[in-house]
């Protein structure tokens, strides 16, 4: 049986959505971080509660206000932002990795600030890889149906297509971020959602619109393929 994409859709379910930059320290002044403003992931936040679902919103640092009736939890760094989002798996219908993670973190975080005068040569950072949360999320135990989102300024459709296969998504919404002024701390965004069998192509709107869409593609999957 199919449900009808009312506004209420979504009611009894729980999603969970990370959205923002994440930032890693390098001693106690200075941070490794990306240009995510968390607008997208605040507005799919912000549409999916509108569409009647619980929405937990795991944040990095942003400038945003917390949408209507969304919980948020706020963190720094990505391995905080992982053990956030692992407390909620229990209770999570829908995970969104709308989050620009940083892929790599310092090694060892200086306890102290960094001071010329005490290196000869500029210091070198050694970095470490990060969790990627979205893939740990897609195979946990009992995994949510799990979207993940590619930004990529070349080769848009074999990466994208390449992420969906290594994460096992259900979906991946693709932004070509090699355009100035979309995607990226931009109001307005294109996109191609594909799935293992489908793909489509959302034109240039808003996040806000851009949510709305990405929203009801995944109702149209989710109550596709559960009920
Ligand atoms: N992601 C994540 N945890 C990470 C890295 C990425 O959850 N440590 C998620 C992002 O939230 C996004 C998706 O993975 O939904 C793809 O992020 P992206 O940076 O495009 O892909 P990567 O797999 O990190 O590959 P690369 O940066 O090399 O393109
Ligand atoms: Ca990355």
């Amino acid at each position: 049986e199919k449900q009808p994409k009312t506004p209420q859709t979504w009611q009894g379910k729980t999603f969970v959505i990370t959205a923002g930059p994440t930032r890693e320290a390098i001693d106690p002044v200075r941070y490794i971080s990306n240009h995510s403003s968390g607008k997208m992931g605040y507005a799919l936040a912000e549409a999916a509660a509108h569409a009647g679902a619980n929405v937990i919103l795991v944040s990095g640092p942003t400038q945003l206000a917390t949408p209507a009736g969304v919980q948020r939890i706020d963190v720094e760094t990505a391995e905080q932002m992982l053990n956030a989002v692992q407390q909620q798996l229990q209770q999570c219908d829908v995970f969104i990795g709308c989050a620009a993670v940083s892929d790599y973190r310092i090694a060892e975080i200086a306890s102290q600030k960094i001071k010329k005068e005490q290196n000869d040569e500029p210091p070198q950072l050694k970095l470490v890889q990060n969790p990627d949360i979205l893939q740990q999320v897609a195979s946990s135990e009992k995994p949510p149906f799990t979207v993940g989102f590619a930004a990529e300024t070349e080769n848009l459709k074999a990466n994208a297509l390449r992420k969906l296969e290594r994460k096992q998504l259900k979906m991946i919404v693709a932004n070509d971020v090699s355009q100035t002024g979309l995607g990226f701390n931009s109001d307005s965004n294109n996109a191609i959602i594909f799935s293992q069998d489908s793909e489509q192509s959302l034109p240039t709107m808003s996040k806000h619109d851009m949510a709305v869409a990405i929203i009801d593609a995944i109702a149209k999957r989710y109550f596709d393929n559960t009920t």
